[in-house]
């Protein structure tokens, strides 16, 4: 199997390369692609390293898969030329992901939709992506008629440049020197917490990762009724978004139902016992697959609502790890090919 890498030297990119190491991917080739701006540079992938390519139509012949990190614009104009070249593609960008054609897929929740691809699979966003894992097993055993997202985001969904900018200014903070200006965020991200993660357009005042978390859930869920509110926070931490979930169920659920689903359900671990200081941490959850849930308890204000504490690795069960858990299902039930289009 040849296998592309796009966006190889970002954030997502890296521990896509990352992910297939350790899970032994079958790829017979990898070709690693970013921007003009890093062509020719090595990137160490075990035993020989590889050299990142630009993207040209004459490089993207002949894959069976490609992997996107590399942005919207990147995946809107490349990744259907890809699929019309013959690959299947996983696109980590937000760009497809509301197509009616292309599928949204978690691989826990519901990997029967990669069935009807055409050529392109869409991975979730970061923050809907753990949360789906945890809400799934809840959905179909009770049903959800409202959820209310309160998330904590770390910098490193926004990429690379975006953990330097936490770095440079806690280092500054630190050392009482004067503050770099922002670049990537509007405001300072050190010691500070902004109630605005990606953007406000046309006027919305929802964020579009707040939109982004309403609209993919029902499609990964596919229910439309459920109600869904989103305040999404960004805080100054390196790796692992958490995230406070109020949930209404359509029928009851007490809490121990509620654990026992959560402990069952494939990609969860339950870290729950608050009075030892036992539930999930940002800190425990970075470089883990798993998505940690604790804090489940009952919401005094509505006997069918409980709270739920979520934590997980945006780089990788957020992103990288997801998008090599569906090219294993891609391959694994005969589902690429070269010859569809989107
Ligand atoms: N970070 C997360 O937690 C997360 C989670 C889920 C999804 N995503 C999505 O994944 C994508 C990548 O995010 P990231 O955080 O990894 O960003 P990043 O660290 O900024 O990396 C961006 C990557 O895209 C490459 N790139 C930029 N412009 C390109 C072009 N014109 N042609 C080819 N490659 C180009 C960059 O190459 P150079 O190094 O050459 O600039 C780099 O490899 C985004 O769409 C993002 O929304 C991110």
């Amino acid at each position: 199997m040849r296998v592309a890498v796009v966006g190889a030297t970002g954030a997502v990119g890296s521990t896509v390369l990352g992910v297939m190491r350790e899970r032994a991917f079958p790829a017979e080739e990898v070709v690693a692609f970013a921007s003009r701006r890093s062509a020719g540079r090595s990137i160490d992938w075990g035993e020989r390293d590889l050299e990142v390519q630009p993207l040209t139509e004459g490089e993207i012949q002949g894959f069976d898969l490609a992997l996107f990190s590399a942005g919207g614009s990147v995946s809107e104009q490349w990744a259907p030329r890809f699929a019309e070249a013959g690959a299947v593609v996983v696109d980590n960008s937000s760009f497809w992901r509301m197509h009616d054609e292309v599928p949204l897929v978690v691989a826990e929740v519901n990997p029967e939709a990669l069935d009807g691809h055409r050529g392109l699979v869409a991975n979730p966003n970061c923050s809907t992506m753990q949360a789906a894992v945890a809400l799934k097993p809840i959905h179909d055993a009770a049903g959800l008629e409202r959820v209310i997202f309160s998330t904590y985001q770390s910098v490193s969904g926004t990429g690379q440049r975006a953990v330097e900018e936490l770095h440079d200014q806690a280092l500054a903070v630190l050392e009482a020197h004067e503050l770099p200006a922002p670049t990537v965020y509007a405001h300072q991200i050190a010691f500070n917490v902004l109630p605005q993660v990606e953007h406000f357009v046309d006027g919305d005042d929802y964020t579009t990762e707040e939109r982004k978390m309403m609209g993919e859930t029902r499609k990964i869920l596919d229910d439309q009724s459920i109600g869904i509110s989103a305040t999404c926070v960004r805080v100054p931490v390196y790796t692992s978004h958490s995230e406070s979930i109020n949930l209404q169920t359509r029928e009851p659920l007490s809490c121990e139902q509620c654990r026992e689903l959560l402990a069952a359900a494939p990609g969860v671990r339950v870290i729950d016992d608050p009075g030892e200081g036992l539930y999930p941490l940002a800190i425990d959850a970075a470089g883990q697959d798993e998505v940690l849930v604790g804090r489940v308890r009952r919401d005094p204000s509505h006997e069918r609502c409980l709270n739920l504490w979520v934590v997980g690795d945006n780089l990788r069960k957020g992103a990288a790890t997801n998008a090599v858990q569906l090219a294993e299902l891609l391959a694994g039930r005969g589902l690429l090919f070269r010859s569809a289009t989107v």
